[in-house]
């Protein structure tokens, strides 16, 4: 019989954006921890932080300071083979910080690309109509949008001080995007056929999804 050996040196790197420029900002909570999920799965990850790279609006991206700015959060997201997308619901919808930072790529930055979604909003409907429309963008830049995603309620009670989700659901289905975001996108870089059957064998089926094992920490 042959072995197929399966190796680990597929390196993957996810990269996280959030929506909010907030110091305290639950989104960015969110998005950690989802990468946090990305990380156990053996990728490389990254929040790359909007409040940080200080992004112009769409329309003065070509003139200075702003152009070199975008160069470099274009070239940032390039680089990822996973990005995670997190938003606050503002008035029913992801937030303008977000939808600005998209307007600055474009395919190139998330063409073939494993994206998962991440909505964060202050009311206990939870941020639906936030992850309805990043689905859309994604489908739009021609990314593949992973089925798993997470809507958190209750925003000011969601995380404690230190980050942490208070409700253990939401923090495993958090993990669970990261994971399978970060799956995904090794799966994708794979070369080898063999590789990628006898993982795709192994991947996570859609009752895992919907019912997350508990992670223990
Ligand atoms: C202008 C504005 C509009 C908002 N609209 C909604 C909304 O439509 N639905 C909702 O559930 N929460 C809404 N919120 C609450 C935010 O989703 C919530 O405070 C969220 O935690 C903000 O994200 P952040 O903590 O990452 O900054 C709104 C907040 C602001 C400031």
């Amino acid at each position: 019989m042959r072995i197929i050996k399966v190796s680990d040196d597929v390196a993957t790197r996810v990269v996280g954006l959030a929506g909010s420029l907030r110091a305290e900002s639950a989104t960015r909570m969110a998005v950690r921890y989802a990468l946090a999920g990305a990380e156990e799965e053996g990728a490389r990850v990254e929040l790359m932080d909007l409040a940080a790279y200080d992004l112009p609006f769409l329309g003065r991206e070509k003139e200075e300071p702003g152009a070199r700015v975008v160069e470099r959060f274009r070239a940032d997201l390039r680089a990822a083979d996973g990005i995670i997308l997190g938003s606050p619901e503002i008035h029913g919808s992801f937030s303008g910080v977000l939808k600005n930072a998209l307007d600055l790529t474009g395919s190139d930055e998330f063409e073939g690309k494993m994206v998962g979604l991440v909505g964060v909003a202050g009311g206990q409907m939870g941020a639906v109509e936030t992850l309805s429309q990043l689905r859309t963008v994604g489908r739009s830049l021609h990314a593949w949008v992973v089925p798993t995603q997470v809507s958190v309620g209750d925003s000011s009670t969601a995380f404690d001080q230190q980050g942490e989700p208070v409700r253990p659901e939401v923090g495993n289905r958090l993990t669970s995007v990261g994971r399978q975001v970060a799956h995904f996108a090794r799966l994708h870089k794979c070369e080898n056929h063999l590789q990628f059957v006898k993982e795709w064998e192994g991947a996570p089926r859609t009752s895992d999804a919907i019912n997350p094992k508990p992670v223990t920490r």
